[in-house]
């Protein structure tokens, strides 16, 4: 999910891998690491934290090496901490691998591995690799070949990058899911997870795709698929300069991690949906899954965006997996000596793992007895290790304020728990294969519609004037039309409020004049019909109308002033689509306003004060 550069030339490697490291670090990470052959032996030099602290490290020595590996880490398996930062050795101690993704196999892998002997130092998934490529090595195999034989037992995604002091002329790499560039240099060659890393040197690069593996030396390298046939790539010639190039090409972080939701969204589901089973699997809950799916309540509590999705969250457990659900404010539940029993069961929703309000509400929640259960972004945060189990998001980073990404790969979650409580009691197996078979389809039906940014960033340079907002959804799409308004306000300082569409007549619909934008999220579901009735409310008091709706939906054109079309899923999944324009809606109108999107006053990434 984060970086990888690697170097093999006549050079001194060691700045070059950490001045590629700086390059990569804006895609957010928590501990780095260099590995690379100097006098005979390999060395390892890594640090929690930031690439700079990795550097004070490397300033009390004086290494030469002409060939090594950086990895930039984000944890999704075990702590950030130095230990588990990458490179990780094989047992000898003479193989080197840094790798970016997730081994979805890594338990059963890791198993085999301890019968044969194979001791393991970090709580990686990653290390079972440096391992089962030992294993194949100790077979007499070369490197290739071995890596080539443990990847093909490896289930998940990887950009990986492998050394070995017996055949120290070369870097094997190869990927799957995890982006992978060499650059190509004149008697010096490069890998990297993305240009940025490499570009300083070289802009000739050739672009790995997955199943692919390659050899790099100093003056050549050889790809081959997985498979061992050998392959012919070609070199690209890039134009971009170094400038450019921060945030990965994108303006801010925002835009980056709206764009990245296909991904991300993938990632979260990744190994854990069971399409043939209509079902789930998320380890983190396995061994509490008895009495979660007999509690009699379940509690969700979290801030902000992660409340949102909470709410979400609710509709889906009581329509589904019929708990009685309740959402709750972590500030409000915190204070106000709430009634729980030993038989409720209570998420606390965190991207940052962070948040005071809601690790404050998971404590007292502990105190009380309930089954308390994290859903986080990052890993071994405050909240995942408070928890008494729970189920990481792996959403990747994220850096804007602004959360995104997150919420997308929260609701993921939410509909994993929901699938795997809901097929627990008695949910038919046609039913759980419906769902999975449409949660399989959001990425590709996220990614039509971030092609409708250019229409949406038309229609924020229509609004970008005005002084108000209402959002308006029902159903699934209530705790969106909260989200979308929350977006607005925090990114352009624009007042919205979110409201329960039928809501409005007790009430908004009073300031419903011509000045008053009001968007609908109002796909063909089950209130569609009601949620008409409402848009003709707004038009008839001259309101101006956005609606969020189905592709196949061409009558509400004329009722209202703009659509944007979105894809049809069950209701369930809406809101992991009808979010996505409403974020673009709210990134275009903060950034013709000309605020700082990634960095809103007043506003942190992280709230660790109450
Ligand atoms: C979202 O855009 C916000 N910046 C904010 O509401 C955030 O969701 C909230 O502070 C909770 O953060 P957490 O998910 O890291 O706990
Ligand atoms: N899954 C690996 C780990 O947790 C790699 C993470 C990454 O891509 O940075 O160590």
């Amino acid at each position: 999910m984060c970086g990888i550069v690697g170097y093999v030339g006549e050079k001194n490697c060691i700045p070059i891998l950490i001045n590629g490291l700086k390059r990569l670090e804006y895609r957010g990470y928590d501990s780095a690491g260099i590995g690379f052959f100097s006098l005979g032996s390999t060395h390892v030099i890594k640090s929690k934290g930031k690439v700079s602290l990795l550097e004070e490290k490397l300033n009390s020595h004086v290494y030469e090496s002409h060939l090594g590996i950086g990895h930039t880490r984000w944890a999704t398996h075990g702590v950030p901490n130095e230990v588990n930062a990458h490179p990780h050795f094989n047992s000898n101690n003479n193989l080197l691998i840094i790798h970016n993704g997730i081994i979805e196999n890594y338990q059963t892998l890791k198993t085999s591995l301890k019968n044969m002997g194979y001791s393991f130092i970090s709580e990686t998934d990653s290390e079972v690799i440096a391992h089962l490529i030992d294993s194949f090595l100790k077979k007499g195999n070369e490197l290739l070949k071995s890596v080539r034989l443990a990847l093909s037992e490896v289930e998940g995604t990887y950009g990986l990058a492998v050394i070995y002091e017996k055949e120290p002329d070369k870097i094997i790499a190869a990927r799957k899911g995890s982006p992978l560039v060499l650059g190509i240099g004149e008697g010096e060659n490069f890998i990297a997870s993305d240009v940025s890393a490499i570009l300083a040197h070289t802009n000739q690069v050739v672009y790995m795709e997955d199943g692919e593996i390659v050899e790099v030396f100093k003056d050549k390298f050889i790809t081959r698929t997985i498979h061992d046939e050998e392959i012919q790539k070609e070199v690209h010639e890039i134009s971009l300069s170094l400038d450019e190039i921060d945030k990965g090409g994108y303006s801010h972080f925002m835009l980056k991690e709206i764009i990245e939701q296909p991904d991300s969204v993938t990632n979260s589901m990744r190994g854990r949906l069971l399409l043939d089973d209509g079902n789930a699997k998320l380890g983190g809950l396995d061994n509490v899954l008895e009495r979660l799916s007999n509690c009699k309540r379940i509690i969700i509590s979290a801030c902000g965006t992660s409340w949102h999705a909470g709410l979400v969250g609710e509709y889906m457990f009581e329509q589904y997996a019929h708990i009685p659900t309740e959402v709750e404010y972590a500030s409000e539940f915190r204070y106000r000596s709430p009634i729980i029993y030993p038989d409720d069961a209570i998420f606390f929703i965190s991207q940052s793992g962070e948040t005071a309000d809601t690790l404050a509400a998971m404590k007292e929640a502990k105190t009380k007895g309930a089954l308390a259960l994290g859903i986080c972004n990052v890993v071994g945060s405050s909240i995942a290790r408070e928890s008494m189990s729970g189920v990481y998001t792996h959403a990747g980073p994220e850096i804007g304020v602004a959360s995104t990404k997150a919420f997308t790969s929260q609701l993921v979650v939410l509909a994993l728990i929901t699938l795997l409580l809901a097929r627990k009691r008695g949910m038919k197996l046609d039913e759980g294969k419906c769902i999975a078979e449409h949660l399989s389809k959001i990425p590709e039906q996220i990614t039509k519609i971030l092609e409708l940014n250019s229409q949406i960033e038309f229609i924020a340079s229509e609004f970008q004037d005005a002084k108000n907002f209402l959002y308006l959804g029902r159903g699934f799409n209530f705790p969106v039309a909260l989200e979308g308004a929350l977006k607005l306000k925090e990114i352009s300082y624009i007042h919205a409020e979110g409201y329960p569409a039928a809501e409005m007549k007790h009430g908004p619909i009073a300031l419903i004049d011509e000045n008053m934008p009001a968007v609908f999220i109002a796909p063909k579901d089950s209130t569609y019909d009601k949620i008409i009735s409402n848009i003709q409310e707004v038009k008839a008091r001259k309101g101006r109308i956005i609606a969020i709706a189905s592709e196949s939906d061409s009558e509400i054109d004329h009722l209202v002033d703009y659509t944007i079309k979105i894809p049809d899923t069950t209701s369930m999944l809406m809101p992991l689509l009808t979010v996505i324009p409403l974020q673009l809606l709210a990134y275009h109108i903060a950034v013709k306003k000309g605020l700082n999107v990634d960095q809103p006053r007043n506003l942190a990434k992280s709230v660790t004060v109450e």
